[in-house]
């Protein structure tokens, strides 16, 4: 059974591969049971010229675990739906569904989703999925939540999430982007997360630690960097990775992800899954 009640999912594979079966099969029609459904867009937020968040209606029949990602889209210029993968940025028990979403400027999605205004309509897919879920890793006591860019997106479902609070001590969220404006939509999260009535009570357990890359920041080099030098743990007031009591998640650029994975392994943490729960995870959170 899932946190939010619901059934627990299989992974149909890899990420990548979702979005090729998407492109690749016959368009749905409206009538089929597995067509995406219509939603309503409520509101729009651009963070900055290569990030904006928005919100749209839930159907009372979508289930989904928080940090699980879904397709969502537009009518393609032929009518094909044009979809594809994101992360759901709202927690399970949220009526609405959030999305953080980059914005390409020739993109075949992203440059026409960057232009909707509450009231218009985007499509989304029946079924989520994603090994960002708790059930893919073991019990622990500190929860690490590594992002770049957009890859803050499921943890934003997962920080206010309940059940994140239940099963872990401390929880605590990286985010590093090129520019500190793209931090703007973490940290007003993060911020906001203290007024929420289902996890500000907990809000103090929840670290949000930021570096930013090619602009000054106080804190100006890779979290990798950060992870080698050990800088991340002093700051932190805490000890280096220890599979012991430490679970990671990884989301963001697939270089990012591979060094982290590689830094979480040498640590002694081994990879899990929703068939094998273990100490870590990753989901890409985009393609290239
Ligand atoms: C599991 C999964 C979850 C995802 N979740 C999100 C999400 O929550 N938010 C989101 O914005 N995107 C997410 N993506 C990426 C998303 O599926 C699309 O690639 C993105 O919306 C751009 O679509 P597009 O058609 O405009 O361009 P595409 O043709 O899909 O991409 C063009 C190029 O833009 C770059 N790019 C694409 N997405 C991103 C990104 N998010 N950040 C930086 N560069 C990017 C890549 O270089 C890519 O090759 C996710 C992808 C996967 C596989
Ligand atoms: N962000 C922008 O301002 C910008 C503008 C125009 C176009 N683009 C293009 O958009 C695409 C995605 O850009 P993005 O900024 O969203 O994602 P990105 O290039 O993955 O960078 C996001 C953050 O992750 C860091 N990072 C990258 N590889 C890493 C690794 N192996 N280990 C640890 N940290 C790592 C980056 O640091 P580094 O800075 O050190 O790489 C950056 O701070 C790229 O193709 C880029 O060329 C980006």
């Amino acid at each position: 059974m899932a946190p939010d009640g619901g059934p627990v999912r299989q992974l149909p594979g890899h990420p990548a591969d979702i979005m090729t079966q998407a492109a690749d099969k016959p368009a749905e029609t409206a009538k089929s049971p597995n067509a995406p459904t219509e939603e309503t867009v409520l509101s729009v937020k651009h963070y900055t010229d290569r990030m904006f968040a928005f919100r749209i209606t839930r159907p009372g029949a979508f289930r989904f675990r928080s940090g699980e990602f879904v397709m969502i889209g537009l009518p393609g210029p032929t009518g094909k739906p044009l979809l594809r993968a994101y992360s759901i940025a709202s927690p399970s028990w949220d009526e609405e569904l959030e999305f953080f979403s980059i914005k390409v400027p020739d993109g075949p999605l992203t440059s026409k989703l960057q232009l909707i205004q509450p009231g218009d309509k985007v499509l989304l897919g029946r079924k989520s999925t994603g090994t960002l879920v708790h059930d893919a890793l073991t019990p622990g006591k500190r929860l690490y939540l590594f992002s770049t860019g957009t890859g803050i997106a499921p943890f934003a479902s997962i920080i206010r999430d309940p059940d994140t609070y239940e099963r872990f001590e401390q929880v605590i969220l990286t985010h590093t982007c090129r520019e500190v404006g793209e931090l703007k939509y973490g940290q007003d999260l993060v911020a906001s997360l203290k007024d929420d009535p289902l996890v500000g009570e907990q809000a103090h357990r929840l670290v949000h630690y930021t570096t930013v890359t090619r602009e000054p920041w106080h804190n100006q080099k890779r979290i990798t960097t950060c992870m080698e030098d050990g800088q991340l743990y002093r700051d932190l007031g805490v000890p280096p990775l220890d599979p012991a009591v430490d679970r990671v998640m990884v989301c963001g650029s697939m270089d990012m992800i591979n060094d982290i994975k590689a830094l979480t392994e040498k640590a002694g943490l081994k990879e899990g899954s929703n068939a094998s729960p273990a100490e870590f995870v990753i989901e890409k959170a985009f393609v290239g």
